[in-house]
């Protein structure tokens, strides 16, 4: 499984990345609104600091502007990807962008259908969100694993983009049934990696060779 980050702070980014784990970024219109700078700005920023497809939502809901705005973003960098809701007018705007050779990421994805609809449109990516049934007491990891069972028996050219993670377990569970990518908060990430007998051995190491060094110059 592929690990994105899923900000539009850079200072997050940067620091992720730094850790050699990246291989892309997702970014929405409520991540750009915790943000200052110009939009446009930030996402050639994102595409500086991970070499790998950065999603840019499209905020426009008729399929006119979506296709055009789509080509707007596109036109930033080569590794930004357009994301667009699962909607009537998104399936629409999507096999205009993916027959103009532009990468789509389908989003704010809840069901199989839906994501199935997605891929038969030309979508590059499809966001099952997992966090927001999680939010409303629903099975969030069944529903993506009905998606990336029903991909897995199918020869869709989609990889399914594991989204709206609320936990370490999400990451797991999204790798163990075989999603193709996590988009992963910066918080999630510190999560994943933390481990109280991880900092507890290196307290113990620490101080044993101290001990030798102490003896030594004795
Ligand atoms: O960016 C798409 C998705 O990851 C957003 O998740 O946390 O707003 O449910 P969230």
């Amino acid at each position: 499984m592929k690990l994105y980050i899923d900000t539009a702070n850079l200072a997050d980014i940067e620091e992720i990345a730094s850790w050699g784990v990246l291989s892309g970024a997702t970014t929405n219109p409520t991540l750009l609104s915790q943000v200052e700078g110009d939009e446009d700005d930030i996402y050639r920023r994102i595409c500086e600091i991970v070499d790998g497809p950065v999603s840019a939502e499209v905020v426009a809901d008729d399929v006119p502007t979506m296709i055009s705005e789509g080509q707007r973003l596109a036109a930033i960098d080569p590794r930004i990807v357009i994301k667009l809701p699962t909607t009537r007018e998104g399936l629409s705007a999507t096999s205009a962008l993916a027959r103009d050779g532009i990468r789509v990421n389908m989003t704010l994805c809840f069901t199989a259908n839906q994501a199935i609809l997605a891929a038969s449109a030309g979508a590059s990516f499809v966001s099952p969100f997992v966090g927001r049934y999680d939010d409303i007491n629903e099975d969030g990891l069944g529903h993506l694993l009905e998606i990336v069972e029903a991909f897995a028996a199918s020869d869709f050219d989609c990889e399914v983009l594991a989204a709206s993670i609320r936990t370490p377990v999400h990451v797991m569970e999204a790798a163990r049934m075989g999603s193709d990518i996590a988009t992963i908060p910066p918080k999630v990430f510190h999560q994943m990696l933390h481990h109280p007998l991880t900092a507890q051995g290196i307290d113990k190491f620490n101080e044993d060779h101290a001990a030798r060094l102490s003896r030594k110059d004795a």
